[in-house]
């Protein structure tokens, strides 16, 4: 079962105790519980998921998307900016690709995806072996034991930097990614998809600089010949997919463009 991989990970989110997951449910010592679900995610969001919360038929098209391999690339750059890490926690992991890709790369690792949409964390559950899947909101308060991870990875999801600095470990790792201003540019622009911020990188680093130093920034590029099908997945995977879908796209010819950062803790490491 994938949440064996959470063994000594995760924390209560009502009084941050260790969490111990039990058969179907995860209790902490002051006898707060939380269920498994069915589908074999840890639900720790304490309420239902929020209306803007990925939908099946997102992940699903999610799913499609990265098992054609359009964004290999990027897994490839993220194994290559995280040797050795052995514990690995993936912030709106969606269907748990990048952390699976992660995890095969380092028979040694294992690792939790955590999101808040429950259709992302089923697919998540059964993306690894070495893979626990949990429902949770970054923005709460990450639900996991201090300083217990060599690496976060955070792949177009919120960042919430300082849970990340309270997460990693001493030396640890945070990975970034970020679509560039030319990230599938011209599926953008001939289907008004939402509009990638010009200040997002000054944004960035001004939340990460708190708690963190700037190590790199990869930048990562790879053009796409889409067939019309995975040009309707990529934009039914988005946000965009709340505002209706073109009936059928053209094939087109695009490129995937991100950055990837990586960050290190500025503070001295613990005793
Ligand atoms: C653009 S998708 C990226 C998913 C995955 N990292 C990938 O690259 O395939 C953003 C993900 O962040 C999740 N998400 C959005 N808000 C969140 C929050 N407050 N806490 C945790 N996850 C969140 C979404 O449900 C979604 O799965
Ligand atoms: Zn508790």
């Amino acid at each position: 079962m994938s949440l064996d991989a959470a063994h000594g990970l995760l924390a209560c989110p009502v009084c941050a105790g260790a969490l111990d997951v039990e058969g179907p449910a995860a209790a902490c010592g002051a006898g707060h519980r939380f269920d498994v679900a069915r589908q074999g995610y840890l639900g720790l969001l304490g309420g239902p998921q929020p209306a803007h919360a990925d939908t099946p038929a997102m992940v699903e098209a999610r799913v499609r998307v990265l098992s054609s391999g359009a964004f290999d690339a990027v897994d490839a750059a993220l194994a290559r900016c995280a040797p050795g890490a052995r514990t690995i926690l993936d912030v709106g992991g969606g269907t748990g690709h990048h952390l699976a890709r992660l995890l095969d790369a380092r028979a040694d690792a294992r690792g939790v995806s955590l999101d808040i949409s429950t259709a992302a964390a089923r697919r998540a559950a059964r993306a690894h072996p070495r893979a626990a899947s949990v429902v949770a909101d970054a923005w709460a308060g990450l639900p996991v034991r201090p300083h217990r991870f060599d690496l976060v990875t955070c792949v177009f999801a919120p960042r919430n930097m300082a849970a990340f600095a309270r997460a990693l470990a001493p030396g640890g790792q945070v990975l970034v990614v970020t679509p560039d201003a030319g990230h599938l540019a011209s599926v953008r622009e001939r289907y008004g998809l939402l509009a990638i911020d010009p200040d997002k990188d000054v944004r960035l680093q001004k939340a990460a600089s708190s708690h963190f130093r700037t190590v790199a920034r990869h930048r990562v590029r790879e053009s796409l010949d889409a067939d019309p099908a995975l040009v309707a997945d990529l934009i039914a995977m988005g946000p965009n997919a709340f505002h209706g879908l073109p009936g059928r796209p053209a094939a087109m010819h695009t490129e995937v463009a991100v950055s990837v950062w990586v960050f290190r803790s500025s503070a001295p490491p613990l005793p």
